[in-house]
């Protein structure tokens, strides 16, 4: 028996290797396919072709997929977890310093500057005077979701020196213990955003979290904090964000999901969805979301891991 796969943008190579030729068909233009391969693209406006039996996605979140309409035709939907946790992790910690040190004004303010020697040197004594940043270790960052990827940044900043308070009211103590040492865990969301200096996001976007911060919730959260959301763009009600830093009621927000609103705009930083864009992020996510479609396909197995 042949399967036949349909593959939409940015899959990558490894995990269209990960198909052997013999058993599968693959590409773009399939048109009854009984499995479906997508990185980005949008399935929720598509008709779906009625021979499709599971679809595959090589990333973490599936929200560019219409989960619970298949779920009631019985149609699984794969991930990748995990895959790309050490990829996002480390853009995370890039957002940290970049937030901590300003290093994308410090960036904007070299760029700008003109004029030789003592003239240069002048204007780069005068203005780093701007630019005077905080430091990590015994800062308190709270990390709001304990999966694959909160984990990895809990732990990265544990060794950073940073004191973690983490919140996930899907999980186990007991589990957000295996995934991430020596954190302690919040009653509630406001008791983590209360006292913490830095907020990073690591929940998926579901209706339950969709604007999650608002706010009301940046009224809870220290004048200084920095909020990073390098999750999913509706976590986070801009509005309220650009409106308390305009008010010096948020320190910082950096992001990784740029929109028109937040251009040019004071203490916001953002960054083109690079979370998960690395080579080594792609191939392993792709590869895994085909080793989860073919157990499917070939055995019937259930399994997303
Ligand atoms: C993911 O969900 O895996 C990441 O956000 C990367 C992506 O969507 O491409």
């Amino acid at each position: 028996m042949v399967f036949r796969i349909r593959t939409y943008n940015n899959i990558a190579e490894a995990g269209l290797e990960a198909f052997p030729r013999s058993q599968y068909e693959v590409g773009a233009s399939i048109e009854q396919p009984d499995g479906i391969l997508v990185r980005s693209a949008n399935l929720h406006q598509e008709p779906l072709p009625e021979t499709v039996q599971a679809i595959a996605r090589a990333g973490a979140g599936v929200n560019n997929i219409p989960v619970e309409k298949l779920s009631e035709q019985g149609i699984p939907v794969f991930n990748a977890p995990g895959a790309n946790a050490n990829a996002v992790k480390e853009l995370v910690l890039a957002g940290l310093f970049m937030g901590f040190r300003h290093i994308a004004p410090a960036l904007a303010f070299v760029a700008e500057l003109s004029g030789e020697g003592e003239t240069f040197e002048k204007a780069v004594e005068a203005g780093k005077k701007r630019f005077v940043g905080r430091e990590l270790p015994g800062r308190r960052l709270g990390v709001v979701g304990l999966g694959a990827i909160g984990g990895q940044v809990a732990n990265a900043a544990r060794a950073l020196g940073m004191e973690v308070v983490g919140y996930d009211p899907g999980i186990t103590v007991e589990h957000a213990w295996r995934l991430a040492s020596d954190i302690r865990q919040a009653r509630s969301l406001d008791e983590l955003l209360a006292e913490c200096d830095v907020v990073s996001l690591h929940v998926p976007l579901i209706e339950a979290t969709r604007e999650l911060i608002n706010e009301r919730r940046i009224a809870v959260m220290p004048d200084s904090a920095l909020l990073l959301n390098f999750a999913r763009d509706g976590l986070v009600r801009r509005s309220a964000v650009l409106a308390a830093l305009a008010e010096g009621r948020l320190g910082a927000y950096v992001t990784d999901f740029p929109h028109p609103e937040l251009q040019g705009q004071p203490g916001v930083v953002a960054l083109p969805h690079l979370g998960a864009s690395t080579g080594e992020a792609e191939a392993n996510s792709a590869v895994l979301a085909v080793q989860n479609l073919r157990e499917f396909l070939e055995h019937g197995n259930i399994r997303n891991s």
